[in-house]
């Protein structure tokens, strides 16, 4: 099976590189034509047709699993039409080629498709009411691919983070050795997803499709929630950051944490107030089951530890 993976230096898209090759012949595309550590793969540029086009050729791919997406939320609300092409237009064009040529799609989308005005965790079929930009562009990506009548997963996700890149995790850590107080939004309430577990969830999910029999296959595809269970506030995943960081010897000593009300901390875009997805679905179709989000961070912090002590990351 030939895999074209998509946005392949991200958060999730880094962690899904490995776990896909145990299923089949993957194509790495990145937007630098680099891998991190340094080895060359594909170019593409989501925001380029043409480029994105070619790399679809290329790469002659059965399964295509878009990782990239434009994730910068303040700045989406200054760069709208970026957004849009990235999020959005490229998602049509992966769907109409994948429907030409009968190839799949797994495709990640967000929390942010939802107002976060609810106290139940959000359903796959609950309306949609984005608050900004990169919202807003998810979800109209999301509804480009369903439309390109190609055979999709979407998977959305949120509070995503992990040993590398840019998240809130590292932000923490940082900050915990600049500053002896920190104040954190305790108002917004989600489950922070380890990218590692997204990636593994997506290879078991297409590993099951693979044993179902065709009707229920067909059946099976869709939208589907895919988070860490149980739930929590920023301050509060801050607290157990500076925790587990501290057992695992990775702070000498832990700021003090205030919590504080969003509207103390004024951001460009809003953000869902209540961001907990409902992972029923996917249980109930393909028997996996999520794992408690304080679970995730033990791996995660373990993993910066081990990639501190062996010098891969600061
Ligand atoms: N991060 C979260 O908290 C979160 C929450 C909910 C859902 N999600 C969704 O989960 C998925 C994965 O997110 P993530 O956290 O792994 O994102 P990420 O770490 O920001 O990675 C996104 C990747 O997309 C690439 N990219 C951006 N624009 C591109 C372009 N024009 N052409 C080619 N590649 C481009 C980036 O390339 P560069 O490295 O060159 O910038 C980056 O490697 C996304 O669909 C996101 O919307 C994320």
């Amino acid at each position: 099976m030939n895999i074209l993976l998509l946005g392949a230096n991200g958060q999730v898209g880094h962690e899904l590189l490995e776990p896909l090759r145990d299923l089949g012949e993957v194509t790495a595309a990145t937007r630098d034509g680099r891998l991190v550590g340094g080895d060359a793969c594909l170019r593409v540029d989501l925001a380029d047709a043409e480029s994105l086009r070619h790399a679809l050729t290329q790469s002659n791919a059965q399964v295509i699993v878009n990782a990239a997406a434009y994730t910068a939320v303040d700045q989406a609300e200054d760069e709208p039409d970026q957004a849009d092409a990235i999020n959005h237009r490229a998602l049509a064009i992966i769907g109409e080629w994948a429907a030409r040529y009968a190839a799949r799609v797994v495709h990640y989308s967000t929390d942010y498709v939802f107002d976060g005005k609810s106290e139940q965790p959000w359903r796959e079929d609950d309306a949609s009411a984005p608050l900004g930009v990169y919202g807003r562009s998810k979800l109209d990506g999301e509804n480009a691919l369903r439309a390109s009548g190609a055979e999709h997963l979407i998977l959305r996700t949120a509070w995503v983070y992990a040993a590398r890149g840019k998240n809130f995790l590292r932000t923490m850590l940082r900050l915990a050795g600049e500053r002896d107080e920190l104040r954190v939004v305790n108002d917004q309430i989600g489950a922070p997803t380890p990218a590692h577990w997204i990636a593994e969830y997506t290879v078991a999910m297409l590993e099951r499709m693979v044993q179902k029999p065709e009707q229920e296959r067909e059946a099976a595809f869709g939208t589907y929630h895919l988070t860490a269970s149980m739930r929590c506030s920023w301050f509060e995943f801050a607290e157990a950051i500076f925790e587990e960081a501290k057992a695992a010897g990775l702070l000498d000593r832990v700021p003090r944490v205030l919590p504080i009300a969003t509207s103390e901390y004024p951001t460009p875009a809003r953000r869902p107030a209540f961001s907990v997805l409902d992972n029923a679905k996917l249980a109930r179709i393909f028997d996996l089951h999520m794992r408690p989000w304080r679970e995730g961070l033990k791996e995660v912090i373990g993993q910066v530890a081990s990639a501190r002590s062996s010098g891969e990351i600061s």
